[in-house]
């Protein structure tokens, strides 16, 4: 088929991580025969520098064009002083906001050949597969009343943790969804022993799960998850959870393998196209010296044709060249262990394009 995709490098390695993605995609593109149109827009640091915004108009229009968008990184030490509006990091808030993404999916795969990267044991992170679907656009970041009241001469905050129930429904369905594509197990996250938003989401996921008779619907209270992701983490298919708790919880699992450079993520739109992007940042410190592990950009992209386009072979191609390549002991700097001679990242796409 013919797709169009709008692709925001942003800063940093951004750069570097998301022209190595590309390669992959042209790559595909050739051997299954398909057409991708790439546009290219502006965010972040680059965009307040040229347009003196961090997302101009006309990188929204092309991301609303477009049938998905791929993004590097923003941000850098060269705008950490700038104000609020003018912060790298602004212009990713408000694309979230505008294009009404609501779920945002990590994956966290352990590779065995990337055994001693993580801190856990090799018997607790050996055949770890699982994905977290934090729920996005609502809940206690959101929730209105929020800010600081002055009551009987007293100062107080206040934040609201509030969901409407097609906001839960969307969510948890999305998560059914993944889950029947994978282990066929949902986790479902809540804190239902103390909050009336948890006893909502239950009762919700519940309703869903009828609908879902192949896939098995456990519950399980936020504090017992943030051990039980360490704890045992081969436990989990499909984690689903409100926004608080998944942002809690997705860097706690990111860390499980140990490898930032590898973890991709996507973005899930309710009304147009989804974003996909690596979970890492813009990382200044090895920016423009062509050491970036492009993986996590790359396996972003393999996502995208899995879930925008619903390409599964083109995706599984993908994936399969970058495990084959990490098998055959090829690494980056951030990967390396004894023994390997670290590659750059030019050098890793070229293996992974030629698997
Ligand atoms: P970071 O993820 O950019 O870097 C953390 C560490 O991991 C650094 O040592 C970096 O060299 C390394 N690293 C990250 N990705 C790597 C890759 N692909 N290959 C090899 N090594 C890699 O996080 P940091 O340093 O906290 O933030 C730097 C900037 O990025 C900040 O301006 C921050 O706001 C921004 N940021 C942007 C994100 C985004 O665009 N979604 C997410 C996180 C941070
Ligand atoms: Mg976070």
């Amino acid at each position: 088929g013919s797709y169009r995709i709008a692709v925001l490098p942003g800063d940093g390695i951004g750069n570097e991580v998301t022209r190595g993605a590309i390669e992959i995609l042209k790559t595909i593109e050739t051997r299954f025969g398909h057409q991708f149109a790439f546009e290219f827009g502006l965010i972040g640091g680059a965009a307040i520098d040229q347009k003196g915004t961090p997302l101009p108009d006309e990188t929204l229009a092309i991301c609303r064009e477009s049938d998905a968008v791929l993004l590097g990184a923003v941000g850098g030490p060269k705008w950490d002083r700038n104000p609020a509006h003018l912060r790298p990091e602004k212009g990713l808030l408000q694309i979230r906001k505008e294009m009404n993404l609501f779920a945002n999916l990590r994956p966290v795969k352990f590779y065995d050949s990337l055994t001693d990267s993580s801190p856990l044991k090799k018997e607790v992170i050996q055949g770890v597969d699982l994905l977290i679907v934090r729920e996005l656009t609502g809940g206690l970041y959101f929730g209105k009343p929020s800010g600081r009241i002055v009551e009987n001469g007293e100062e107080k905050a206040v934040d609201t943790l509030l969901y409407k129930k097609e906001e839960i429904q969307r969510i948890v369905k999305t998560a059914f969804e993944l889950a029947r594509k994978r282990k066929k197990k949902v986790t479902s996250v809540d804190k239902a022993n103390v909050l009336e938003s948890s006893r909502m989401w239950r009762e919700i996921t519940e309703e869903i799960a009828q609908d879902f008779p192949d896939v098995t619907l456990e519950h399980m209270l936020v504090d017992n998850a943030a051990m039980q992701l360490i704890r045992s983490p081969q436990q989990f298919d499909v984690i689903v959870t409100e926004n608080m708790f998944g942002d809690i919880l997705s860097d706690e699992a990111s860390m499980l393998t140990g490898s930032l450079g590898m973890l991709p993520s996507a973005s899930l739109s309710a009304s147009g196209p989804s974003l996909y992007e690596p979970v890492h940042g813009s990382a200044p410190d090895i920016a423009g010296q062509n050491k970036a592990n492009p993986i996590a950009a790359i396996l972003s992209a393999a996502m995208m044709l899995r879930l925008s386009f619903g390409l599964a072979k083109e995706a599984d191609a993908v994936e399969k060249a970058v495990q084959q390549v990490l098998a055959a002991g090829l690494r980056t700097a951030d990967i390396a262990q004894k023994g390997h001679r670290a590659v750059s990242t030019e050098e890793m796409v070229n293996e992974i394009k030629a698997v």
